[in-house]
């Protein structure tokens, strides 16, 4: 079996999966019961000054069927004192000593972080995650995403910290800015040892149509809240790798943001992530789920002879770049495999209203008979020489296999667009003729 050990910036964990700071790391007793479950690592609710929350405080996405697609919540941070934090913080790490317990802090003066600071070391946690992130409630007291959106303002906050920290620090950053590179920068150059992202992303999840008032509805208002779950896993793994990309970061990255199987841990590896941070999926099913996860990434690694998490991480880095790296002269087309097709010709409408009108109906005779294809009934054709690739018919075929996506010789060298510029600046090439 491979070996799921992780070392985090000098914090040692028996395995990546870790509780992120939200409800399910609120108290002692949670800490147990993820731990029981087979949890490396907890990140605890962020610690500050107690907040007072409202009520009702949640609000989701639910899409054909899925509940939880997206999550939504205004909840502050632990409204619970520091004394009792740290106190089960304590306890837990007596019990669980070769388990990571991170503490996360949130407050606001020098004096307050240096203190916090202290008190999270005092208590026996790993590590500290100074949480940046929060959108709503602290921002507008100056903290949480106010921070994090504000490169300068981090620095000098991480910087503050650093005076004080005896145990690594992680910068938890916050997806709502423009480009997450420059914050998890600032963190670095402040001598923070980790990074941490994303926190939840700014959101209205629906509008009730009766009382005109979004969900979360509190006396007869609503606010902006933070948005995670599924729905956030492709803005996470596109920041994390951004991260991971910059070599000015140059630091270790927990991933969070809509993991709840081994496959979105295994991706979030790939990228570069070290740990991985969960917290919908444990709202939404549980601490059991992480045995599937652990098994999964386990069995996954083995069948790819990887001896552990190490041979992964980072993998899928370098295949990014800058879309002017791409091969100009690649192409694929869409091939349907009439064993399988249901004839329900989803691909022939989406490609004929919403791509490149390459999908006829023709007579099904030469196909045969797929599965619960009608007689008679026409059966969907690729013109392969007017297919431009863009998968959207193989996106929306709801049977899996059926329509593959193939590569096709085009008898072109590859060429990118840098490429492409110079030719054309040197008059080396013509200008490539634009699409019928
Ligand atoms: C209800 C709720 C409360 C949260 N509270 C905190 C918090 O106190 N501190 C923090 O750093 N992140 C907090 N988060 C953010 C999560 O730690 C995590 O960054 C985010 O939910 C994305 O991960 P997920 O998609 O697995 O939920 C909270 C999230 C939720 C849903
Ligand atoms: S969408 Fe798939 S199953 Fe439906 S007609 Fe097209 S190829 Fe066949
Ligand atoms: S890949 Fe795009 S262009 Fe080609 S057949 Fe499918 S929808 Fe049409």
């Amino acid at each position: 079996m491979a070996d799921l050990s992780i070392d985090f910036a000098g914090i040692k964990s028996p395995n990546p999966f870790w509780v992120a700071s939200g409800p399910p790391s609120n108290t002692a007793h949670q800490a147990h019961r993820a731990f029981e479950a087979g949890w490396g690592g907890v990140v605890w609710k962020t610690i500050g000054e107690p907040i007072v929350n409202v009520s009702s405080r949640y609000s989701a996405l639910t899409l054909g069927g899925m509940k939880m697609a997206g999550f939504n919540n205004i909840e502050l941070i632990s409204d619970r004192s520091p004394e009792t934090n740290f106190d089960e913080i304590a306890e837990v790490k007596k019990r669980w000593p070769k388990h990571t317990v991170i503490a996360s802090l949130m407050v606001d003066t020098r004096e307050r972080w240096h203190e916090f600071v202290r008190r999270s070391a005092d208590c026996g946690a790993d590590g500290i995650e100074l949480n940046f992130g929060c959108p709503h409630g602290m921002c507008e007291r100056g903290m949480g995403s106010a921070v994090g959106q504000n490169p300068e303002v981090a620095e000098t906050i991480v910087g503050w910290v650093m005076e004080a920290a005896t145990i690594p620090v992680i910068v938890k950053l916050t997806p709502n800015i423009t480009n997450v590179v420059y914050a998890a920068r600032a963190a670095k150059r402040a001598g923070a040892d980790a990074i941490s992202l994303i926190n939840t992303i700014n959101s209205i999840t629906n509008v009730n149509l009766d009382t005109l008032v979004p969900e979360p509805f509190v006396a007869g208002r609503s606010s902006h809240g933070g948005y995670c779950g599924p729905a956030v896993k492709p803005i996470a793994l596109n920041m994390v790798h951004a991260c991971a990309a910059d070599p000015q970061v140059g630091l270790p990255i927990s991933g969070i943001g809509g993991i709840g199987t081994w496959r979105d841990a295994a991706e979030f590896v790939a990228l570069g992530s070290t740990s991985l941070q969960v917290c919908t999926a444990i709202m939404h099913y549980g601490f059991r789920i992480v045995e599937d996860m652990k098994d999964g990434l386990s069995a996954y690694l083995d069948s790819k002879g990887m001896r552990s998490l190490a041979d992964l991480r980072g993998r899928a880095v370098p295949q990014v770049g800058d879309w002017q790296q791409l091969d100009l002269h690649y192409k694929r087309v869409a091939r349907i495999d009439y064993e399988k097709c249901i004839g329900c010709n989803l691909c022939h409408i989406a490609c004929e209203d919403g791509a490149h009108q390459c999908i006829d109906l023709v007579d099904s005779a030469p196909y045969g008979l797929g599965p619960g294809r009608v007689p008679g009934k026409p059966v969907p054709k690729v013109r392969e020489d007017d297919c431009v690739g863009c998968n959207l018919c193989s996106i929306v075929c709801p049977v899996d296999d059926c329509i593959t996506m193939t590569p096709v010789d085009t008898g072109r060298p590859a060429m990118s667009w840098h490429d492409y510029q110079s030719r054309l600046a040197a008059g080396t090439m013509q200008p490539l003729p634009p699409h019928p």
